[in-house]
């Protein structure tokens, strides 16, 4: 909090409609020609947001993420969506309260309890890959993700693990389409509504959750479950108090939401990636023989800083902020944006070049690799993911032969939250130690296909 008046970094001095079209054209061409003419920080017009603090210095970003909550916050615009009792809803020292809670549940020592279960979903899910014929991976990693969350984290099975399957996607996505529309547009007018059909997906997931939630209290081993509903049912607040049944239900699909898509764009982008750079792809094949998954880590790192599937985070100030030499005023939205910060030759050196192996041995510095965002709000699932990409691409390549490609790399299409390849992740494989395999001619041509 400070008095002092407002000295806001520099302002773009471009008439709003020119920014908005220049975004929706091409942001990360627009953003980079900014970042090169004024900096890590600069203000800018941005459609939606309206005017915008947009910040890709590392000490800058640093700062906000470490602001106390009653001077900057995350505005709760996701609660209409996931509801009242998502992390993703509460705000301040409720919010500190619940993440306390939902933690512990995802510490990277519990991570290694999940491997058996996510290498058995991709290889339910690979059995049916066509060998030899191109196609994008993005669907099969949803599909891989989706059952990873359902049995994990929500501990479902049976009957209910297959209606949720269903169930899910569909509403979901729902979800999604209401939550940018405007306030009059969500009255619920019956089931033809956007409203009114979310409205009823959501009333049956909350039926299955109270089912799945009976399971796990009355199951004769609750207290040895190692699912992460079976955890949050047990925790307690300070106070002593549980998580009330509706917040759990608010919960899972928020966990749902942040972790499925999140994670399943990041693999397809990591298939894109090793497949346009056959040395790579072969030292990886070798490493999963053998065991080993220090180049497979370095390759998911380095995945996340040049492909980040969230682009960036947005705070909102509470009162007037001094940020380094800039004093901001209340209700002004700033944005630290992942994607300018990864990208930057002050940073990595090479920004642009895809290369793994320069996190073999050095892991990333977390003040400038943020895929994960930083602060009271960094990813709750960062080790989870990080454990499912893991197993993921050993399980594949241990199974599969992977045929580079000459292609162009693809582009990046924005989806919403995320930010995926363009046309999936595709992809030619051939299985590996079976008569299918081909010829080296053969994987050439499927390769020049493209
Ligand atoms: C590669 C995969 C993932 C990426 C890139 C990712 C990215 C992020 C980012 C950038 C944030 C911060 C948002 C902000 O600053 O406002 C976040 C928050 C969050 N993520 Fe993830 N995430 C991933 C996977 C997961 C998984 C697997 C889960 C759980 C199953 C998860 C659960 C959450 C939750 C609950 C939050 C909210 C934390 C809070 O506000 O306190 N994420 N994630």
């Amino acid at each position: 909090m400070t008095n002092e008046p407002t000295r806001l970094p520099p302002v773009v001095p471009l008439p709003r409609l020119v920014v908005a079209l220049g975004f929706l054209a091409a942001r990360t061409t627009v953003l980079r020609a900014m970042v090169r003419r004024y900096g890590g920080v600069f203000t800018v017009h941005l459609p939606v947001f309206g005017n915008t603090v947009v910040i890709s210095d590392p000490v800058l970003a640093k700062s906000l993420f470490t602001t106390n909550h009653e001077l900057v916050w995350r505005e709760a615009t996701l609660g209409s969506v996931f509801g009242p009792g998502s992390t993703f809803s509460l705000q301040g020292t409720e919010h500190l309260a619940r993440r306390k809670l939902l933690v512990p549940p995802f510490h990277g020592r519990r991570m290694a309890g999940y491997e058996a279960l996510v290498e058995e979903e991709v290889l339910r899910e690979t059995a049916s890959w066509s060998l030899g014929r191109e196609f994008a991976t993005q669907p099969s990693m949803m599909r891989i993700t989706l059952n990873v969350v359902l049995r994990a984290v929500f501990g479902a099975q049976g009957a209910e693990l297959e209606e949720l399957r269903r169930l899910l996607p569909a509403m979901v996505a729902s979800g999604s389409r209401l939550a940018v529309l405007p306030p009059w547009a969500c009255r619920d007018l019956g089931r033809l509504s956007p409203a009114g059909r979310y409205g009823a997906y959501r009333r049956r997931y909350d039926a299955l959750i109270a089912q799945l939630i009976a399971a796990a209290r009355s199951a004769p081993d609750s207290a040895e479950r190692t699912d992460v509903l079976s955890m949050l049912l047990a925790a307690r607040y300070d106070d002593g108090e549980p998580i009330s049944d509706a917040h759990i239900a608010d919960e899972l699909l928020t966990l749902l939401a942040a972790g499925h898509e999140t994670t399943a764009t990041t693999l397809a982008w990591a298939v894109e990636r090793i497949r346009r750079h056959p040395n790579l792809l072969s030292r990886l094949a070798a490493e999963a023989d053998g065991g080993g998954s220090e180049l497979a880590q370095a390759v998911v790192w380095e995945v996340q800083r040049t492909r980040p599937v969230v682009e960036g985070s947005c705070r909102v100030t509470r009162q007037r902020i001094k940020l380094g030499p800039w004093v901001i005023p209340e209700d002004h939205v700033l944005a630290v944006s992942f994607r300018m910060m990864h990208c930057s030759d002050g940073n990595f050196a090479h920004a642009d070049t895809f290369d793994p192996d320069r996190f073999v041995g050095h892991p990333p510095d977390t003040t400038l690799w943020i895929p994960y965002g930083g602060g009271v709000n960094r990813c709750v699932g960062a080790a989870f993911a990080n454990m499912e990409m893991l197993v993921t691409l050993r399980t594949v390549l241990r199974r599969f032969e992977i045929v580079p490609t000459t292609a162009k790399g693809e582009r990046g299409r924005f989806r919403g939250v995320v930010t995926a390849a363009a046309r999936g992740g595709r992809v030619v494989v051939y299985r590996r130690g079976f008569d299918s395999r081909p010829s080296p001619a053969v994987a050439a041509a499927a390769a020049s296909q493209i």
